[in-house]
């Protein structure tokens, strides 16, 4: 790794912030390798101090000693409501009304299925254009399968569609952020313009939760869901959750009647009765190692008031984006991300040609950031344990990657994740 020559005021600036950071002591609850940048946590949440002990436990006293006992004494079959209520505190959900288990794209499927027979008649699904892929192609497969049409309403053009064809959609399919620029949108404005039009809401959470405060019950969200590896930090290929609202749990027909969302599952019963409630949504057996990683992970915000995270994030990002336009504009790099902060998540986005090579390069000089086909270079911040000094060293080296062409201008190769 080179040494990093950093601008004087831009050093000053990170290092006065740090210092006034009321959340630094948090940086604790994460087990970061020393001295790396890691600006991916909006990808893959790093190791959360709390987890390994609890797996240890998990595997050589419950699964190891304990065995099949472990199913009621260690709470093992509750875990999905469990930990289901404990992501609901972090978005605004009263308990009761949130199950954790499967991955997003299931928990996609379940709520786009079930948003659609709460509406029948009407057969509009709408979503956002530049929605991630799998919230876009499990919209085509649920209308496909319910004889519904899917329309491609990016957020800013709501309103103007549903004042023509409002009384037409089941359901609008939104995530807050758009997963490659960073942009924010309006929850509480297009769930408004959603229910005025009489359709239902469905947001996906997965660079919301745990990022910045969310209020699902007081904006009367109908249903979200969202994973558990981002801001949550549960681990790779951690649970998903699903939120349905109370209001209409009487009403929920789930597609998967797997025999755990059953009303007596140990009955073994020739017929399907669902549980009341969100239990419902259980599926099949649960993922309890992944469970009980993420329940541990989620102790990563005891005592933390996401106002203030929300606050942090917007200042790693704000200085950000003054690094990318003092250091990187003139190298090129287009910041694609709101200067706005009212419209800015908790992630920046810079735009350049050769943003795989440049990633890569960036690796290797100790900065983990990602990027999205074909020229986007993201850095997310979790204002959990991300600095400041951080936002200023991924600029500064992303600067002398550049300057030095020290990265191969080849392209994203097929089948890499990173
Ligand atoms: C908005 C959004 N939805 C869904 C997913 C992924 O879904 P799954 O957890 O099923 O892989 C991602 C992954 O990055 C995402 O950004």
């Amino acid at each position: 790794m080179t040494t990093t020559t950093v601008p004087a005021p831009l050093g000053e600036e990170a290092a006065r912030l740090d210092a006034d950071d009321p959340l630094a002591h948090l940086r604790e609850r994460f087990l970061l390798p020393e001295g790396l940048v890691y600006l991916d946590g909006n990808s893959l949440g790093p190791l959360p101090a709390a987890v390994p002990p609890v797996l240890t436990d998990a595997v050589h006293r419950q699964w190891g000693a304990d065995l099949i006992r472990s199913w009621n004494t260690h709470g093992w079959w509750d875990a999905p409501l469990r930990v289901g209520d404990a992501v609901g505190r972090l978005i605004g959900a009263a308990p009761g009304q949130t199950v954790a288990g499967d991955s997003t794209s299931v928990q996609l499927f379940t709520a786009l299925t079930a948003a659609a027979a709460l509406r029948p008649g009407r057969p509009l699904l709408v979503t956002d254009p530049g929605h991630f892929p799998t919230d876009r192609y499990l919209a085509e497969s649920v209308a496909g399968r319910e004889g519904l049409e899917v329309r491609r309403v990016s957020p800013p053009d709501l309103e103007a569609f549903l004042a023509a064809e409002g009384d037409r959609v089941a359901v609008v399919s939104y995530s807050p952020v758009d997963y490659r620029t960073g942009e924010l949108y309006d929850m509480a404005a297009l769930t408004g313009a959603a229910h005025r039009a009489g359709a239902l809401v469905l947001w996906d959470l997965c660079h919301a939760a745990g990022a910045f405060p969310l209020r699902v019950d007081d904006l009367g969200v109908d249903l979200a869901v969202g994973c558990g590896y981002k801001f949550l930090s549960g681990g790779p290929g951690a649970p998903a959750f699903l939120y349905v609202a109370r209001r209409h749990h009487g009403d929920l027909v789930t597609p998967l009647t797997g025999w755990t969302g059953h009303a007596d599952p140990f009955a073994m019963a020739a017929d399907y009765t669902p549980a009341p409630g969100i239990a419902r949504a259980r599926i099949g057996t649960p993922p309890v190692l992944s469970l009980l990683a993420l329940e541990a992970a989620l102790t990563a915000f005891e005592g933390v008031d996401l106002a203030e995270v929300r606050k942090k994030s917007l200042s790693l990002t704000g200085l950000f984006l003054r690094c990318a336009d003092e250091l990187l504009a003139p190298l090129g790099f287009e910041a694609v991300t709101p200067s706005d902060p009212a419209r800015r998540g908790s992630q920046a986005a810079l735009r350049h040609p050769h943003a795989y090579g440049l990633v890569q390069a960036l690796a290797d000089q100790g900065v983990i950031a990602d990027m999205r086909a074909p020229d986007l270079l993201r850095f997310g911040v979790n204002a959990l344990y991300t600095t400041h000094r951080d936002m200023v060293t991924a600029a500064v080296r992303l600067r002398d990657v550049v300057r030095t062409a020290a990265y191969d201008p080849a392209p994203q190769p097929t089948g890499r994740v990173v």
